[in-house]
């Protein structure tokens, strides 16, 4: 995994995301202008009239009741705003209509407390916290449209240098786009409080260059190793209740409760950031996940040393 840059949407590499920072730096620039002008008159009146001996016989001009300044100060704000709002509403709209394209890689993110699920319907692959899309070229144009759903309370799907955020909500179904023209790693948050663990739902977007995210794709659809030298292992999992919740698949581990185990190996970190996924933290996930992740709703399995390094020992093939 390679370093990843901190989240702006100063830095957009994906078509929404250069909408979204162009009408910013417009926003910005005009409340610029108005508060130099503002902080302007505020410096030259504290200068012009500050600190000077007072003299009580001498009033101040009165200006009572100026038409020409009452209109002035009226008529520009508002056409500010007016100019802020169809501006924002044209980036808005432009966002919005866009048509899903025949080549568009479709998924569905569904938010739990605390991860994400990712599901890839059409390719028949479901994975966890980690989303994989093709970079999208003038040539070819790729964009990955994305279907938000909830399992529990509300979420928000943010990663800033690609799309906008956009809510995730229980019993309704939303929907976002991005169109990646860079390969790299973004990375991006729940973006609305969801309980304990809200700052723990970290999201990871990997850009592939396409011939990659096919290998990517290629690994991901094959059933789950099995290795002859972990077989104990595999049948211990098999005879507790991991399988209740977890999938993986040509096992009888088929619960969906969980993230899909299938491939494991394959992601960078464990309970959507809480840790990275190497084969000492995920020993002591199995052991109890609530000393990596207060709060998790995996249970502390409760095995003996034994059948925890039996255990892991064959989770860790799932690569
Ligand atoms: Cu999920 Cu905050």
């Amino acid at each position: 995994m390679t370093p990843i840059q901190t989240p702006s949407i100063f830095a957009p590499v994906s078509t929404p995301a250069f909408a979204i920072r162009d009408l910013s730096l417009f926003v910005l620039g005009i409340t610029a202008v108005i508060f130099l002008i503002v902080a302007g008159f505020a410096a030259y009146t504290l200068i012009r009239f500050g600190r000077r001996p007072t003299n009580p016989a001498v009033e101040p001009a009165q200006v009572y009741g100026s038409t020409q300044i009452e209109l002035a100060w009226t008529v520009v704000p508002f056409l500010i705003v007016v100019v802020l709002f169809l501006v924002t509403a044209r980036y808005v709209w432009g966002i919005e209509r866009r048509a899903q394209p025949p080549d568009a890689l479709e998924i569905t993110i569904v938010g739990n407390q605390w991860w994400w699920e990712i599901r890839y319907p059409k390719l028949g692959i479901v994975t966890a916290n980690e989303i994989h899309v093709p970079v999208s070229d003038a040539a070819r144009p790729t964009p990955t449209f994305i279907t938000l759903e909830s399992a529990d309370v509300a979420h928000s799907f943010w990663v800033p240098q690609l799309a906008g955020k956009m809510d995730v909500i229980p019993n309704k179904t939303n929907r976002i786009w991005i169109e990646p023209r860079t390969p790299g790693t973004y990375v991006g948050q729940c973006a609305e409080y969801c309980g304990l663990q809200h700052g723990l739902m970290l999201l990871v977007v990997v850009v592939h260059p396409r011939d990659e995210f096919e290998r990517w794709v290629a690994a991901q659809q094959a059933p789950a190793r099995d290795d002859p030298a972990t077989r104990a292992g595999r049948e211990l999992f098999a005879s507790l209740a991991c399988i209740n919740c977890h999938t993986v698949r040509g096992t009888p581990a088929n619960g969906v409760f969980g993230p899909d185990l299938t491939h494991l190996m394959s992601r960078w970190t464990i309970g959507a950031g809480a840790a990275r996924n190497t084969h000492e933290n995920l020993q002591a996930w199995v052991n109890d996940p609530s000393t990596l992740k207060h709060g998790a709703l995996m249970p502390a399995m409760k095995l003996s040393r034994r059948e925890l390094d039996t255990l892991t020992a064959y989770l860790v093939t799932l690569k």
